[in-house]
């Protein structure tokens, strides 16, 4: 039976919308992207249209039915998944009053501040919500709209975030998740339901808002012309989903206490499963409610991770593309290669990935990259080792901070491109003293919602069991205790230099 079933994941993201078709034993049997333009009318602006958004379901979702060979009336559910923090404003004819502002839009300093103000500081804020105001989540958005354009303000019905804004054009409902509705920064993330305190604080009323759900629960079923837009029936139900963040950990079997995925991509995201809600008290990991029934996660963001590699690469690496081309190697795999090579510590040489500022632990817009520690010694190699360390340290930050709050990591997922290198996996296992493996298959969000999916539609009685039964696992590395000793040593030298600079950062800001 479960063979016959299929499932939809629909990750609705920031440069594309992704469509995942999977049956009931998780297997993939078909996927495909539409894509859309991101504005950005003004600087630090960031904006879409979020009938973009359902022009890429419609077109995508008859695709990959097509291209799978599947029929719609066997699609029994769809997992929605979306970049997070992004705010549709709606009128009470549920017509979009303006371009949505997405999550990494920095338009909202002033609303921060403001919004620790109206609860009495920071303190006070994250234990309401868990976390401090920061410009991305969605509740500034609110008050900059409120400030800056009341005719618009005045005409809000209901606010939803992206995902859930497709779930309106599927079902009808206003509805949102625990997972998702966390970055909005507006709910009580140890008690999964809205902050009654901090709405009546902001003035803003409750009925704004979707109604919210446990990820794996039924929100709703398709519409007559949702479910003829896009070729299924009336009978497909849509689960609740989850913020791309959880859902990815979802995909990646991040679901108990212990587990934990690291994500190196441009930016490194660090996820640790938790079965409480542990705040930290200082705001610099986040604490949202997981896709796991009844559980937390928390997240720690380095905005300079493979991204630091890449950067040295397409900076001072030109002369490696002709020697890749040749060995028909990539530069990535010469880069990996030749770090492997350099001895542990790269000869005392320390990098700070600061190259875009840094968000956790030190959310510090005005924080650099460094190399401190060079002789003539190093060469490229050496080089290319710190960049890789550094950035690895930095993504301990945060498992530290998610130690130091009770957390437990004995079990390290790894993924993104930076996970492609051998060498980086042992370098995580070295520096976090723990087993790092990676999964069969990478199929992020997606994959994550569709899983979620199949357990709104009855194949699995949980997110843990549909985990168990359809991931397994492609390559560990443990942690070589040698080396881990070394790291040990070097990681509190690394922190004492963000300290130590953190002044002069701020002078060389204030120099330009
Ligand atoms: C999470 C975050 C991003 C967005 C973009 O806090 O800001 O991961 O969800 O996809």
């Amino acid at each position: 039976m479960k063979a016959q079933n299929v499932y939809l994941g629909i990750d609705v993201g920031t440069s594309g919308t992704k469509v995942l078709a999977i049956n009931g034993e998780g297997k993939i049997l078909a996927s495909g992207v539409g894509e859309y333009p991101c504005y950005a009318p003004k600087p630090l602006w960031s904006e879409q249209d979020p009938e973009d958004w359902w022009q890429a379901v419609v077109k995508v979702v008859p695709e990959v039915l097509a291209k799978g060979g599947i029929k719609g009336s066997d699609v029994k559910a769809i997992g929605l998944s979306g970049q997070m923090h992004g705010s549709v404003f709606l009128d009470k004819s549920d017509r979009v009053i303006r371009p949505a502002i997405l999550w990494n839009d920095q338009r909202t300093e002033a609303e921060c501040k403001e919004i620790e103000e109206a609860v009495g500081g920071r303190s006070r804020l994250i234990e309401l919500v868990g976390n401090p105001a920061m410009s991305g989540f969605t509740a500034p958005k609110i008050l900059w709209l409120r400030n800056n354009e009341p005719e618009n303000f005045d005409k809000v019905a209901k606010i939803l975030l992206p995902k859930d804004e497709i779930r309106r054009r599927l079902t009808g409902e206003y509805a949102t998740e625990v997972s998702d509705a966390s970055g909005m920064l507006l709910l009580d993330v140890a008690n999964r339901r809205w902050s009654k305190e901090l709405l009546s604080a902001l003035q803003l009323d409750e009925t704004l808002f979707g109604r919210v759900y446990e990820s794996e629960d039924v929100t709703g079923r398709l519409t007559a012309s949702a479910a003829e837009a896009i070729g299924l029936t009336t009978d497909c139900v849509v689960v609740g989903g989850a913020g791309d963040c959880a859902a990815g950990a979802v995909g990646a079997g991040v679901v108990r206490e212990g587990a934990l995925s690291t994500s190196l991509g441009t930016s490194g995201v660090v996820f640790a499963h938790s079965d409480s809600a542990h705040y930290d008290p200082l705001g610099r990991v986040h604490t949202f409610c997981h896709a796991v029934r009844g559980k937390w996660h928390m997240m720690g963001v380095t905005l300079s991770a493979a991204g630091s590699l890449q950067w040295f690469r397409n900076a001072l690496c030109q002369e490696l593309y002709a020697q890749a081309k040749a060995s028909r190697r990539d530069v990535y795999e010469i880069l990996s290669d030749e770090a492997s090579k350099s001895p542990t510590g790269s000869d005392g040489l320390f990098f700070l990935p600061y190259l875009s500022g840094e968000r956790t632990p030190h959310a510090d817009p005005t924080a650099r990259g460094c190399f401190i520690g060079l002789t003539l010694a190093h060469d490229r190699g050496r080089i290319a080792r710190s960049i890789m360390e550094g950035v690895t340290y930095s993504l301990r930050e945060a498992v530290e901070i998610f130690r130091s709050l009770g957390t437990t990591v004995s079990e390290v997922r790894a993924s993104g491109g930076g996970a492609k290198s051998g060498f980086w996996r042992q370098l995580q296992a070295d520096v976090f003293n723990a087993r790092v493996a990676t999964l069969s298959s990478e199929e992020g969000p997606a994959y994550g919602v569709a899983l979620l999916a199949a357990v709104g539609g009855g194949d699995y009685s949980s997110v843990v069991e549909a985990c168990d039964a359809t991931l397994s696992e492609a390559s560990s590395v443990s942690p070589n205790e040698e080396a881990n000793r070394y790291y040990n040593a070097a990681f509190p030298v690394y922190q004492g230099l963000y300290r130590a600079l953190k002044e002069n950062f701020r002078e060389i800001a204030s120099l330009s």
